[in-house]
């Protein structure tokens, strides 16, 4: 009789776990060129499974796929997958402006359907030669009504780590103002992306996201292991996406690469955006801008008004006639409106986005700006104060557009999690402000809106504390360039930068896109050679960072008189375009040293730069990429003895006479660099 009872439990305990065991599935979706395959597996549980393999070497192993909801089941087990449709596409297309004219979109495409038996989403996978992305796809009858996401589970699991993993802190104060930790895999705290892994096969893995549209930023969590969790920013309510309706979530990407130029030339994170929205663009205009900024952050100036006041509209005129003797592009503008005196952190919300303080007129400025064909660069300084300026947004778009203005700066300082939302004051939360990070979907979508309106109204916008780039560029052309860096600012008032930062940023925070890093200070010792506050960095460094540090909009960010010092090296920064036709990165080794050639755009002109950390090295450079012809190549070099700590002014400059099968070897002092420009006969 016990026999029999033990015989019958044990049957159910069988049965119980055949009934939602399920057979294991595999599939595999590989690049054009037979490299890089994707696997999707499910296990008897029905979990869903990705790894990437690059030939027979695994990069990403085994890692979960999922989600989970605040009001509806979770979708993590009990899946089935079934491939979907396939496709090829190889097309070329173009840019309006960018780092290269025509890009070429060469990918395998595969879409499978996981289902839960009630419910599905679609997961469409893309190989490229240089990486995968794949996103999921929810279709509107997933959900009825408001869909809370509490967890997307996508994980990556480093199947190679290493401690060459270079990654920028998320959950700061300061947003992605932080300069990169290099740390093994299993040290990764929370990371933002793009996060770059020289891993222990001496493959490149860049980990990051595109098309970051009304979702919330995804951040890597790291685990003491070599799994790095993707985790999406939590809302003020924990809630970290809300979605009605049919969406899709940005793509998922993982760029590999065998060498370091190889990661730099990768075009998969705009390839993988949708193409331009916008039609003609061709009021989006690139150049090299100088502005009433720097003086601020030394302390000379002021945005508040006072005796230091910068913004004047004497000071506007002098610096566009500066700007249009020297046959730059842009005059920026920071202090003009009402709202800087005082606290103008804490007071975001008296800023007038209309309204000139008494000493700058504003439409005297834009007609002199126009009069001089220079493009004006008006700020619009937020201190994060959300409400205030969507308040205002419209109205100070459409004037700025009447007076003919072509960019508009904005920028949200503030902590990094104290963005307000004055819209929500309800039974359930009280009468109290709630709070948002930078990076998640309430400022995503802010941004958006920005862009969005600032395309009504034909501005190109360059964004300061933004949210981290993804490629929206190929959308939404006006979106040009942004911050989002700890930038050049940061050697104005604190200890400074280092001088490996540069030479990390290509390979990090750029392969997201252009970073408005404001470069060319020819004062390097501006408090003094024994003051802490300085630049690491030599002055032909400066110049290299003008073609290295990639930006539409390209910030020559010195006092005019310092430039007017030493008209030599000036004549660099009056030549150097914003706009190529191509770039070439040449070589270089994340953290150590890099060199870029770029192609301005309808020209044959090339110009090169090269930046070292804190190391001395020699490159030596082949013009093969040159057309036809003679060229006059001028070389702004690092003098014998340059040292960007004992003697960072020690620069040659010489010029000689170039063609497609000439060599040079340049030499680059402890954090230096030099800077080629090479013009056809
Ligand atoms: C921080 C920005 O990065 C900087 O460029 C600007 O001058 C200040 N905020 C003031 O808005
Ligand atoms: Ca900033």
């Amino acid at each position: 009789m016990r026999f029999a009872s033990l015989i019958a439990s044990l049957t159910i305990i069988i049965f119980a776990v055949t009934g939602c065991s399920q057979e294991p599935t595999s599939y595999s979706v590989t690049a054009p060129d037979g490299g890089l395959s994707f696997k999707l597996t499910t296990d008897e549980l029905g979990r869903v499974y990705f790894a990437v393999d690059d030939g027979d070497t695994a990069v990403i192993s085994s890692s979960r796929m999922g989600f989970a909801f605040a009001n509806a089941p979770s979708f993590t087990e009990g899946l089935s997958v079934v491939a979907g449709e396939t496709a090829t596409t190889d097309t070329t297309w173009e840019l309006p402006w960018g780092e290269r004219r025509f890009v070429r979109d060469h990918h395998n495409e595969q879409s499978f359907v996981l289902s839960d038996g009630d419910r599905t989403i679609t997961l469409r996978v893309r190989m490229f030669d240089d990486g995968v992305g794949f996103r999921f796809e929810f279709p509107a009858d997933f959900h009825a009504g408001e869909l809370l996401i509490t967890d997307e589970l996508t994980q990556f699991n480093i199947a190679n780590p290493s401690d060459k993993t270079f990654w920028n802190p998320a959950y700061n104060k300061d947003r992605y103002e932080y300069e990169y930790v290099k740390t093994n895999v299993t040290d990764v705290k929370a990371a933002h992306t793009p996060l770059t892994i020289l891993d222990s096969t001496d493959r490149y893995v860049t980990l990051h996201e595109a098309s970051l549209i009304d979702y919330s930023s995804m951040v890597l969590r790291g685990t003491d292991s070599s799994v790095l969790n993707g985790e999406l920013v939590a809302g003020f309510d924990g809630v970290r996406v809300r979605q009605t309706g049919a969406f899709v979530t940005p793509w998922r990407t993982i760029q590999v690469t065998d060498s370091a130029p190889e990661l730099l030339a990768s075009n998969m994170i705009l390839n993988l955006n949708e193409p331009n929205k916008l039609g003609d663009v061709s009021w989006v205009k690139p150049g090299v801008y100088m502005g009433i900024w720097w003086g601020m952050h030394l302390g000379e100036n002021s945005w508040a008004t006072g005796e230091k006041l910068g913004a004047t509209t004497s000071e506007a005129k002098r610096y566009i006639d500066f700007i249009s003797e020297n046959g730059l592009d842009g005059f920026l503008v920071e202090g003009w409106n009402i709202g800087w005196d005082g606290n103008w952190i804490a007071n975001a919300d008296l800023f007038s986005f209309t309204e000139a303080q008494p000493f700058f007129d504003l439409e005297e400025v834009a007609a002199y700006a126009q009069e001089k064909n220079v493009d004006l660069v008006l700020h619009n300084e937020t201190s994060g104060g959300i409400k205030n300026y969507e308040d205002q947004m419209e109205e100070a778009y459409a004037l700025y557009q009447s007076l003919g203005v072509s960019h508009l700066k904005t920028g949200y300082v503030g902590f990094s999690n104290g963005y307000p939302r004055h819209d929500i004051h309800n039974e359930d939360h009280g009468d109290y402000l709630v709070f948002e990070w930078n990076h998640g979907q309430f400022m995503v979508n802010h941004y958006q809106k920005s862009i969005d309106l600032a395309a009504k109204y034909k501005i190109g916008i360059n964004m300061h504390e933004p949210i981290k780039p993804t490629g929206l560029r190929r959308t939404y052309p006006n979106f040009m360039t942004r911050e989002g860096v700890r930038g050049q600012e940061y050697n104005a008032w604190s200890e400074g930068n280092q001088p490996a930062h540069t030479t990390i940023l290509p390979f990090t925070r750029m392969m997201g896109g252009p970073l408005d890093f404001t470069p060319g200070v020819f004062d390097v010792t501006f408090k003094g050679a024994d003051a802490s506050e300085r630049i690491r960095t030599t002055i032909t460094k400066q110049l290299a960072l003008m073609v290295v540090l990639y930006s539409p909009l390209q910030m020559a960010a010195d006092l005019p008189r310092n430039y007017a010092a030493k008209p030599e090296l000036f004549q660099f920064i009056k030549d150097v375009p914003a706009d190529w036709e191509e770039s070439l990165p040449l070589e270089g080794e994340i953290g150590e040293y890099v060199v870029y050639a770029r192609q301005a755009r309808d020209s044959e002109n090339w110009f090169i730069g090269g930046i070292t950390n804190e190391d001395a090295r020699s490159v030596s450079l082949d013009f093969s990429f040159l057309g036809e012809g003679d060229f006059t190549a001028t070389v702004y070099r690092d003098g014998e003895q340059a040292d960007w700590e004992t003697n960072p002014y020690d620069a040659v400059i010489e010029s000689m006479s170039v063609n497609a099968s000439s060599t040079l070897n340049v030499a680059m002092a402890k954090g230096g660099g030099f800077a080629i420009s090479v013009i056809k006969q």
